[in-house]
């Protein structure tokens, strides 16, 4: 048997909720035999919501030796080299292009997973430069150095909220859906802002060559339009570590059952759904994590099919179960994980809030092979197995 091929992804973002996980996803050898590609992952990460001990937490997890993470934010070499941490802002550009510059000499990366970026809805209304500043700056400057360096796919974390107040609320969602327009909020802007750079940007290299530049090379650039991630790792060692009070719901069910909050605030039970609660398409973070393994598969074999047709696509995939929960199903399905009543207290509703998000994830299906595979209980296990054995999340400070 031939050795494994070696693929070096660089993962921004890579400290935080979904791209730690994703991490583990990459670095888990079962997801590797069918086609013989092992992963090594480099993570650059400011850290700005975020802790390295989630990336400690992925070296235990996944059995790599002797990984260390020294005090300027540099990791060690572990024992294979398989994960590789960088304490870097994506928006500084030397910083960035030193992490570029250090691995180009050994093969430079092979595709790019990008997290990196603020997603506080509400904090972004109120700050809208620093999340323009900080999710789009990311965005250029990643590509930008990308295209510097020869390295052509890239994985966007988008997110469900372009769709903003769909026409029919009670629809799944589907990719070829209206995007922009009804938006409610500076943070989903950024993502629809980032989704439209990265058509421009993908659509101007046919254009190049057409103009006559033959070294306009295609991009593979994949859109992940993420639903409602939550859950934990199963191990009980890696999950959501939100700074102060969690906006999302599942984290704050989470805090309420482990008694660090006296009860849920249930935003609104007079929307137009069976119990009056908002529905959601909630699905569990590892599906979510292995959703960018497939991304990356999935590109790979489309630029394989790209030497025979020369265009490298843009693909756009809803990742969800397309199953929805409401507020009320979802704090009934952790109290039996955790075996006790979570008390919560019906308040008014939130500005901005749909009534119902629920995904059609059937194209994930059909081109990538990717499908949700956990179901709720797995979800508040999970979650709860995290918050009991971290309540006070990683606790470490950077
Ligand atoms: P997170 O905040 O846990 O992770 C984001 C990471 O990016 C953090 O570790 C943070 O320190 C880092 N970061 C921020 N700005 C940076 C910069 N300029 N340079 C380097 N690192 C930077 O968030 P998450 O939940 O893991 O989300 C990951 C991505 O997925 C984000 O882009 C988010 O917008 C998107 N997304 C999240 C959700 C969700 O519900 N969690 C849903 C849809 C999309
Ligand atoms: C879920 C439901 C709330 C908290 C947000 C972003 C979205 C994406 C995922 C990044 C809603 C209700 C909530 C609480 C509650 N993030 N709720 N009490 O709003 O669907 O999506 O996170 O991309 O962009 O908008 O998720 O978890 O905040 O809310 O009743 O304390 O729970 O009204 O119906 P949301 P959420």
């Amino acid at each position: 048997m031939s050795p494994p091929i070696q693929k070096r992804i660089l993962v921004t973002g890579g400290c935080g909720y979904i791209g730690s996980h994703t991490l583990v996803s990459l670095l888990d050898p079962s997801n590797a035999t069918d086609n013989d590609v092992e992963y090594s992952v480099v993570v650059v990460d400011s850290l700005a919501n975020s802790s390295s001990e989630s990336l400690r937490r992925v070296a235990d997890i996944s059995s790599l030796q002797n990984f260390t993470i020294d005090h300027e934010g540099r990791s060690g070499q572990d024992d294979d080299e398989r994960l590789v941490f960088r304490k870097v802002d994506c928006c500084d550009k030397p910083a960035f292009q030193a992490v570029f510059e250090e691995f180009a000499p050994r093969g430079g990366f092979h595709a790019a997973v990008h997290f990196a970026g603020l997603k506080a809805v509400g904090e972004s209304k109120l700050v809208p430069l620093q999340y323009y500043r900080d999710n789009i700056g990311s965005t250029l400057t990643l590509l930008e150095l990308m295209e510097q360096y020869g390295c052509r796919s890239v994985v966007f974390s988008s997110s469900a909220t372009v769709y903003g107040v769909a026409k029919d609320e009670t629809a799944k969602l589907k990719e070829t859906d209206e995007v922009g327009v009804t938006i409610t909020n500076c943070y989903g802007r950024t993502k629809y802002m980032i989704e439209q750079i990265l058509g421009d940007f993908h659509s101007s290299h046919a254009l190049l060559r057409k103009e006559g530049n033959q070294d306009a090379k295609d991009w593979s650039i994949t859109i992940l339009r993420y639903f409602n991630p939550v859950g934990a790792h199963p191990s009980g060692k890696m999950g959501e570590d939100p700074h102060g009070v969690p906006n999302n719901l599942m984290p704050f069910v989470a805090q309420v059952a482990v008694g660090r909050r006296p009860h849920v605030a249930v935003f609104g039970n007079d929307y137009a759904t069976p119990d009056g609660t908002g529905i959601r398409d909630y699905l569990h973070v590892m599906d979510l994590a292995d959703g960018h393994v497939a991304a990356l598969r999935y590109m790979d074999l489309d630029n394989s099919n790209s030497h025979k047709n020369g265009v490298g696509k843009l693909n756009v995939f809803n990742l969800g179960t397309g199953t929805g929960y409401s507020v009320l199903d979802m704090v009934r399905a952790m109290s039996k994980a955790c075996g006790k009543e979570i008390p919560y207290v019906i308040g008014p509703r939130r500005p901005g809030d749909v009534t119902i998000y629920m995904a059609d994830p059937s194209k994930a299906k059909n081109d990538m092979g990717w499908e949700a595979k956990r179901n709720l209980d797995d979800m508040c296990d999970d979650l709860w197995n995290w918050q009991t054995n971290n309540p006070n999340g990683y606790g470490a400070s950077d």
